[in-house]
């Protein structure tokens, strides 16, 4: 609670008086990826890494703003929203925006934040950003705001705000997010199913590639246009058709002679993607994290060739995972083309492998890359 303690100590500096404190973690995903924007389930927990937030009401009009890790600070007024040059306050003006389009009445605020969510590494430090600052304001002007319409409220800030088309699953795990929990969501119905997530022999280890390559944000529009072309062939067929979620394998394959190749391979990977959802949560219930770890693996090769969303950075860390005795599953997590991968790495082995994969990334790429062991945290809440 260090930062926490931090923020709250600035903002008596800058604004003298006592905030409201709220915790707002970044996450993992264990696996389901690229399904959320094709209304498929995603397997994601919020971790301990967060960005904090000291928060107090005004009745000016104006928001302050104060970003402790960048030593840099804003302000503006609720009422004039405009898209700024430099980045980090649109994704808390994108929120204030989307109050105010709700008719929801905020009167400005005090705000000093900081965090321990590493940036660019694919672990939502955007949306913690958004989802944090939507839970505060929800709160300290008692907007009555539900959890799920926040999350929406949020993934629109980024969406329309900062212009970033993602999927509902990183705001939806901020906020809904409990310990020693990952969340099954079902990003059609929006209902989710909380899995523990319990075996104390296990870590869940990132390993950072610390590259982000530029196709990132266009591959992920093209990737989501590909999406949407197979459904529509599809759609000729059975009208009934509305995503990638109402396709069985067999269909799919049925078809497969009406789909272009590219194409076909992007569906494949997501309607198989979903199944091992589905599966990997019958394995928690079983408490076979063997067989978890393997769909972890399958998870990784069709992101590398069939949704064609990886990196070779990415694919080394993975596979040197692989051939390691020292963990059960590994693959890239996230949006892709950089960022981390995800390891189930055996407890007592947890530093044996942070040396390995450092040396042999080192060897290979001229820098180590950042390894960090997570612990499964709750949602966005107040702390104080
Ligand atoms: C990014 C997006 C998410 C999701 C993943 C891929 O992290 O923000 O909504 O689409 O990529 O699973």
């Amino acid at each position: 609670m260090v930062l926490a303690e931090t923020v709250r100590k600035k903002f008596k500096k800058l604004f003298n008086e006592e905030p409201l404190l709220v915790r707002s973690p970044g996450r993992v995903n264990l696996i389901g990826e690229h399904t959320d924007y094709n209304m498929g389930f995603v397997l994601p927990a919020a971790i301990d890494k967060a960005i904090y937030f000291a928060i107090s009401p005004r009745s000016d009009g104006q928001c302050k703003l104060f970003a402790i890790d960048m030593n840099d600070y804003f302000e503006y007024q609720v009422a004039s929203i405009e898209h700024q040059e430099k980045n980090w306050p649109n994704y808390l003006m994108g929120v204030v925006d989307q109050l105010n389009k709700a008719g929801k009445k905020i009167t400005g605020f005090n705000c000093v934040f900081s965090g321990d969510i590493p940036l660019g590494a694919g672990l939502s430090s955007s949306a913690a950003l958004e989802a944090g600052l939507a839970f505060s304001l929800n709160h300290i002007f008692n907007l009555g705001i539900d959890k799920l319409s926040l999350v929406k409220l949020a993934q629109k800030a980024e969406n329309e705000f900062v212009g970033v088309n993602c999927g509902i699953m990183d705001q939806y795990i901020n906020i809904f997010g409990a310990q020693q929990t990952v969340l099954k969501i079902d990003c059609r119905s929006l209902e989710c199913e909380y899995h523990p997530f319990i075996n104390d022999d296990l870590r869940i280890v990132l390993c950072n590639t610390m590259v982000t390559h530029s196709l990132a944000s266009s591959e992920y529009n093209t990737r989501r246009s590909q999406c949407e072309s197979g459904v529509k062939i599809m759609q000729k067929y059975n009208p009934e058709i509305k995503s990638l979620r109402d396709i069985s394998l067999d269909l799919l394959h049925s078809h497969r002679a009406n789909i272009d190749e590219v194409i076909f391979r992007r569906c494949k990977f997501v309607v198989e993607e979903n199944e091992r959802v589905t599966k990997s949560c019958e394995d928690l219930e079983k408490s076979d994290f063997d067989s978890f770890g393997q769909r972890m693996y399958e998870s990784h090769r069709g992101l590398r060739d069939e949704y064609e969303v990886s990196c070779k950075e990415l694919d080394f860390l993975a596979e040197e995972a692989l051939y390691s005795d020292k963990v059960i599953g590994a693959r890239m997590m996230g949006g892709g083309f950089g960022g981390c991968t995800i390891n189930l790495v055996y407890k007592s082995m947890v530093k044996k492998f942070q040396r390995f994969i450092e040396e042999a990334y080192k060897k290979k790429y001229g820098r180590k890359p950042l390894v960090y062991v997570c612990k499964i945290e709750a949602g966005t809440h107040i702390i104080s």
